[in-house]
């Protein structure tokens, strides 16, 4: 497996797939906005680069892993970028982004002969690191052989084709962090609600996610959350519940529980 991949984001998320690619053989040329967080990587063998458009190789295939649109949509248009991906090369996008976001993206691929995957992803940096990732996928049918693989490198341990309209992945991941948040937020009123009352919410949230309740989101959270463990300090749900409020909001779809959660979330 001699492919050099381009890599674009070495954040909390973006840094263990990366050394997961390395670690299934690929070779990585990288590119991180603040150099010094590639340094393990480099250490492993990746090459870093001064720009982004420095990490991608004409042809070839080049992922992003930036933190918002705005800065995936900077990263596009970064000087040289789409001239140097051109005819036959493939950007896979995997940030959690607005699909309006990765229509126009990919449009403008598109324009430049090449081609735009939306691969948005299910699961925090230990599951990458575990390789027990969910990864849906959009994009051309004719880049979908080539990007398995490396998805599956990335560690996954499902892909889901949502087909070729652009945008389709981020609904999917949008939809999904929303039931995530609301399933954190109840699960912790729920238990606030039984702790309050004189019952164990230790012993509630054994008996709810071993029946009704049996699903990996209420067991990893309501045992959490029942532990008193300290909440997830991340600034992604806000985000995502933003983002959801925004795409829901364009099809004129009232969004009650997201307009909720948004505010609990600012406060
Ligand atoms: N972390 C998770 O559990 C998780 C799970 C699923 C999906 N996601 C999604 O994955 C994406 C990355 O999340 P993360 O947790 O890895 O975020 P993060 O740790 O905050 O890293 C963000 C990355 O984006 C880069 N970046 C930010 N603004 C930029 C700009 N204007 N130009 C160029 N690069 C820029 C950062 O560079 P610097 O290092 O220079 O700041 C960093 O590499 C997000 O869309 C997030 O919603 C995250």
């Amino acid at each position: 497996m001699s492919e050099t991949i381009g890599f674009i984001g070495l954040g909390q998320l973006g840094l263990p797939i990366a050394t997961n690619l390395l670690n299934t053989g690929y070779s990585l040329h990288v590119y991180n906005r603040t150099a010094s967080k590639a340094e393990s990587l480099v250490a492993q063998g990746a090459k870093l680069m001064d720009r982004p458009a420095d990490a991608v190789t004409s042809g070839g295939i080049v992922v992003t892993l930036v933190w918002d649109d705005a800065a995936l949509e900077s990263v596009v248009m970064s000087a040289g970028f789409l001239e140097q991906l051109g005819p036959g090369s493939i950007h896979i996008a995997m940030s959690t982004v607005l699909p309006e976001t990765s229509k126009k993206l990919a449009a403008i691929h598109a324009k430049h002969g090449c081609a735009y995957v939306e691969a948005p992803i299910f699961g925090r940096p230990e599951a990458a690191l575990a390789r027990q990732l969910w990864i849906p996928f959009t994009g051309p049918q004719s880049t979908k052989e080539r990007v398995r693989p490396i998805l599956e490198a990335m560690g996954a341990q499902g892909i889901f084709d949502f087909g070729e309209e652009a945008g389709a992945a981020n609904i999917v991941k949008i939809a999904g962090n929303f039931l995530i948040v609301s399933a954190g937020r109840s699960i912790s009123e729920a238990l606030t609600m039984v702790g309050k009352n004189g019952v164990d919410p230790k012993a509630v949230i054994d008996m709810l996610t071993s029946t009704l309740f049996s699903a990996p989101i209420y067991q990893s959270y309501g045992k959490r959350i029942a532990e008193k463990s300290p909440p997830f300090q991340s600034p992604i749900p806000l985000k995502d519940i933003g983002l959801f409020k925004r795409t829901a909001q364009q099809v004129e779809e009232p969004t009650p529980i997201a307009n909720t959660l948004h505010d609990l979330l600012q406060n």
